[in-house]
């Protein structure tokens, strides 16, 4: 990094052809000079295939393991800017929308980039309402798990199981087509997602009900028995449609960047979210909020806080404080300060979750500790919202789900936008090959 002065004087330099929007590059195993165009602040990297020492050398490549600077597609959807805490959709503040939308308006706005008219409202909460019953044969399906099959596990092969009930998905470059897939996909995850929870309590299932809305609707299939009826507290609706808001989507994360690998082979929805769905299960991209519970519940008391920081230090990466760190955010996540005050509104109708105050000690400590400092490590997304999602009465293991739910429309709405770009073609990445060079074979018993 250099001083402000050289950043200022570089700025004026111009490039051989005269346009500062341009690299300029000497390959020094050859001395030849190049000039590749900087469009949108980022270089191509197929200009640096011409950069070549002789006719067979392939070309230059970029290397870039887990993608830290590589961009893989152009997006209108979410923007985020980690070092100031910004996130917005479709340009709106996630803040703006947290407070003043339902997650159905903005799972419209992810898809369509307008926030929706009231008709246009109406109308798709109805398209969604009324897509939310899921066919017989996917619930005999789900009755096959254990009982004690995890709730991610089971979401995702019954999502991937969809695609055989519905094979006119295949057709993704019909516009209607991908509308009918996108309003059973946002639909029946809820239901998908209740239905595991009541396989693994061994409870009947609760079917969904037309005159309830989104959140409402998936609370009571969770929590309804046959036995009593049950109406969820409004507050925990909203709550838990804010939470939906502030996952709906999230860029070019893991979840979303198998979506749209998948989908760049043209591979229809269901199997493409169910891949989605099974990069969001692990425990450093949506399966933390899940990994949280279980280290808070391991810390056990505020005494304990110092010493669990001191092991997470010592152990150099082998342990992890769960719920801290982000690939993108470097100051604060915007989701995490919105979740860390609902935490409060939340617990003042179902009691306070007992775990707060360690989860409120260990971040305490930990922004004051240099080696959460040095790296610039603050409470993510799943760091308070476990505590809500257990507050409400869901079991930890169904967390991810609860992830899953309004992440789908963020993953529809990225797979759409994949499909319709023209510059798009499938996936397949470069390597670079370190392994032998051709060797002879051996027969078997001379080995
Ligand atoms: N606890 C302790 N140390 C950490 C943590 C953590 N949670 N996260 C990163 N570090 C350290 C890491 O050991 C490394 O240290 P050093 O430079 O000495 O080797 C440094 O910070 C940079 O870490 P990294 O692994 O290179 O960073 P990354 O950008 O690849 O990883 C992350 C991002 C989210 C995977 C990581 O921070 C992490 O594992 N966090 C815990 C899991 C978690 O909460 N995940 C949820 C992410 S938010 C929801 C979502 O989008 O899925």
């Amino acid at each position: 990094m250099g001083t402000v002065e050289e950043a200022k004087a570089d700025e004026s330099v111009a490039s051989p052809s005269g346009t500062r929007d341009a690299l300029s590059v000497i390959d020094r195993r050859t001395g030849k000079s190049y000039e590749l165009p900087i469009v949108n602040g980022t270089i191509r990297a197929m200009d640096l295939r011409q950069m070549r020492t002789g006719p067979s050398d392939f070309g230059l490549m970029s290397y870039d393991p887990a993608f830290l600077n590589t961009a893989a597609c152009t997006s209108r959807i979410t923007f985020i800017d980690g070092d100031a805490g910004i996130l917005r959709y479709r340009g709106y503040p996630i803040e703006v929308l947290a407070e003043k939308c339902t997650y159905l308006e903005v799972a419209y706005l992810l898809r369509n980039g307008e926030l929706p008219t009231r008709a246009q409202y109406d109308q798709w909460v109805k398209d969604i309402t009324y897509h939310t019953m899921i066919h017989e044969s996917l619930k005999k399906l789900m009755d096959a798990f254990n009982y004690d099959a995890h709730p991610m596990g089971m979401l995702i092969a019954t999502v991937a199981a969809m695609s055989t009930f519905y094979p006119e998905a295949r057709d993704v470059h019909s516009r209607e087509s991908r509308t009918k897939q996108i309003h059973r996909l946002i639909a029946k995850m809820p239901t998908i997602a209740a239905f595991a929870y009541k396989h693994a309590m061994g409870m009947p299932y609760v079917y969904p009900s037309n005159d309830l809305g989104y959140c409402e609707n998936f609370l009571t299939m969770l929590f309804k028995t046959p036995a009593e009826n049950y109406r969820p507290n409004p507050a925990l609706v909203k709550a838990l449609d804010v939470l939906f808001i502030l996952h709906a989507d999230h860029e070019q994360n893991c979840g979303t960047a198998v979506m749209r690998g998948i989908g760049s082979a043209h591979t229809d929805p269901y199997s493409a979210l169910a891949g989605a769905a099974a990069a969001l299960y692990g425990p450093l991209h949506g399966g933390a909020n899940e990994e949280v519970l279980k280290m808070l519940e391991e810390i056990g008391s505020i005494s304990r806080v110092p010493a669990f920081i001191k092991e997470v230090k010592e152990g150099k990466g082998e342990k992890r404080l769960m719920g801290f760190g982000h690939r993108v955010y470097k100051n604060f996540d915007p989701r995490a300060k919105i979740i860390k005050r609902m935490a409060e509104e939340v617990f003042q109708v179902t009691g306070r979750n007992p775990l707060l105050d360690i989860a409120l000690e260990l971040e305490r400590i930990a922004l004051q500790d240099e080696y959460f400092v040095k790296r610039k490590l603050y409470p993510n997304v799943d760091f308070y919202s476990g505590l809500i999602y257990q507050a409400i009465g869901i079991p930890s293991d169904a967390f991810t789900v609860l992830f899953a739910i309004p992440r789908t429309s963020g993953w529809l709405a990225q797979w759409e936008e994949l499909l319709e770009d023209p510059e798009e073609k499938i996936a397949r990445p470069r390597q670079v090959y370190l392994g032998s060079g051709e060797r002879a074979f051996l027969p078997m018993e001379r080995r």
